[in-house]
């Protein structure tokens, strides 16, 4: 399969791009290298790479692909509490965007990481309602369980 994955530079994309590539996927990544500059040790990944921001992808960038695989995201909570909107920005509204421009492109498959974060945390009362999931979780993790007219909340 000829598959395209989002994020690919960082600490899940750098091996997942390999173990498909190792699998016989034909990978291509995407990123906009926010960590270029941060990498441990060698940086020998061959992948190429479209480097653009996925707030800009289009339909046209996608077409030709079999799966999509998303993982860029502003994933960690300090960089997601720095600015909320920024978060939502990336990690919900140009989720949808890619998803809403893959199936237009004819992409067959999209996968969409999620994270454990989206449970809430140690200590949170069992049945936290959604709707107080998403005025406590972390920024990272309530684009992915919010609507967008929910992005106040956080
Ligand atoms: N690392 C974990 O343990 C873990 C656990 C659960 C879920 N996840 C989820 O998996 C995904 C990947 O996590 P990670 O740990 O590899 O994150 P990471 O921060 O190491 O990598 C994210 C990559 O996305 C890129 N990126 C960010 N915004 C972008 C944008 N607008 N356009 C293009 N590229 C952009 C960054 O440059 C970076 O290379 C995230 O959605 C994260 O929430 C990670």
């Amino acid at each position: 399969m000829r598959i395209l994955v989002t994020g690919h530079q960082g600490y899940i994309g750098s091996v997942m791009t390999r173990y498909l590539a190792a699998q016989g996927h034909d990978v291509v990544g995407l990123d906009t290298a926010f960590f270029g500059d941060c990498v441990f040790g060698r940086n020998d990944d061959r992948t190429p790479a479209i480097n653009k921001d996925v707030r800009d992808v289009t339909a046209d960038d996608l077409r030709g692909f079999d799966a999509v695989v998303h993982l860029a995201a502003l994933a960690n909570d300090p960089l997601g509490d720095l600015n909320p909107d920024w978060t939502y920005d990336i990690n919900h509204r140009a989720s949808v965007r890619l998803a809403q421009a893959a199936k237009a492109a004819g992409v067959e498959r999209f996968v969409f990481s999620s994270s454990c974060s989206m449970y809430g945390a140690p200590g949170w009362p069992m049945g936290t309602s959604r709707r107080s999931t998403c005025a406590t979780a972390a920024p990272t993790a309530s684009p992915r369980i919010c609507g967008p007219t929910s992005s106040s909340t956080t």
